[in-house]
């Protein structure tokens, strides 16, 4: 596949080990987010170009997309939130803001960037969560929105094949700045570690590389697929 990847969220946990990679190997990535000194100190230490955008502002999406050029062999959507409440402490706007920057912003996302990414093939790579699909407390607004994302993507790779790919990775706790109200306690970090049959928390790289080769060629035949990389804490009940 020829052409740009796009990287949204290029400078968080996922998306810097992400876009570290897709440079190392060739595939010129694009780096988006909002914060321009991040994003510079990151483009020149892989030699990428980049761009400041808020992906809740359809306005800037379309602006990256123009920018970005066509054709486009790829676009990662690696932005996230985490909002833990139980759901007497859930106000409205708390569900809509949540759903708007993980499941609205990724399907502006790549609206803006389909003339592109259908110029040839390309892949897109989403990030859901363990907790669209186990359910886990104080995590309604979160946990719906991740779930949306997991049904805009299967829909989006009936829509676009075979001229586009559409995969998740769906990702439990991962040390990253998202996580940090989490994992900066040991005791906490430790306690969550225990609740993975693999006895461990994410790293970055965990899931940064199964989006780099869901992005790659050597992914060519899988698409509309949801793929956990937590631990084995989606599937596994563990040895109790
Ligand atoms: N870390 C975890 O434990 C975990 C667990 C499950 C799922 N996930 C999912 O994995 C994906 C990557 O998460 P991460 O842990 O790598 O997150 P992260 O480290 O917090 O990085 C988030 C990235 O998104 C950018 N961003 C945030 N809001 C933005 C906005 N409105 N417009 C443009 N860019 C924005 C941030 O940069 P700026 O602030 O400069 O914009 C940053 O580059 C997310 O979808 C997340 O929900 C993560």
């Amino acid at each position: 596949m020829a052409g740009r990847v796009l990287v949204f969220g290029a400078t968080g946990g996922i998306g810097a080990a992400l876009s570290r990679r897709l440079a190392a190997r060739g595939a010129e990535p694009m780096l988006v987010a909002r914060d321009a000194g991040r994003l510079r100190a990151l483009g020149e230490a892989i030699g990428a170009p980049w761009q400041a955008a808020d992906v809740t502002d359809a306005a800037a999406l379309r602006a990256v997309a123009a920018a970005a050029g066509a054709p486009l062999a790829g676009l990662a959507f690696c932005v996230g939130s985490i909002l833990l409440k139980p759901l007497a402490r859930l106000a409205e706007a708390d569900f809509a803001e949540t759903f708007r920057l993980n499941a609205l912003a990724p399907a502006m996302a790549v609206q803006a960037a389909l003339p592109a990414l259908t110029a040839g093939k390309a892949s897109v790579v989403l990030f859901s969560s363990v907790a669209a699909r186990r359910g886990f407390a104080n995590h309604a607004a979160i946990g719906a929105a991740k779930a949306a994302v997991e049904g805009l993507a299967v829909s989006l790779a009936a829509e676009l094949a075979p001229q586009i790919r559409v995969n998740v990775v769906a990702p439990s706790l991962t040390k990253t700045q998202l996580a940090e109200p989490l994992t900066r306690s040991p005791q906490m970090a430790e306690a969550i570690a225990k609740q993975h049959p693999l006895q461990r928390l994410g790293e970055a790289e965990d899931a940064a590389s199964l989006a780099d080769f869901l992005l790659s060629d050597a992914a060519g035949w899988i698409t509309g697929q949801v793929i956990g990389v937590d631990g084995g804490r989606g599937a596994l009940a563990g040895k109790g």
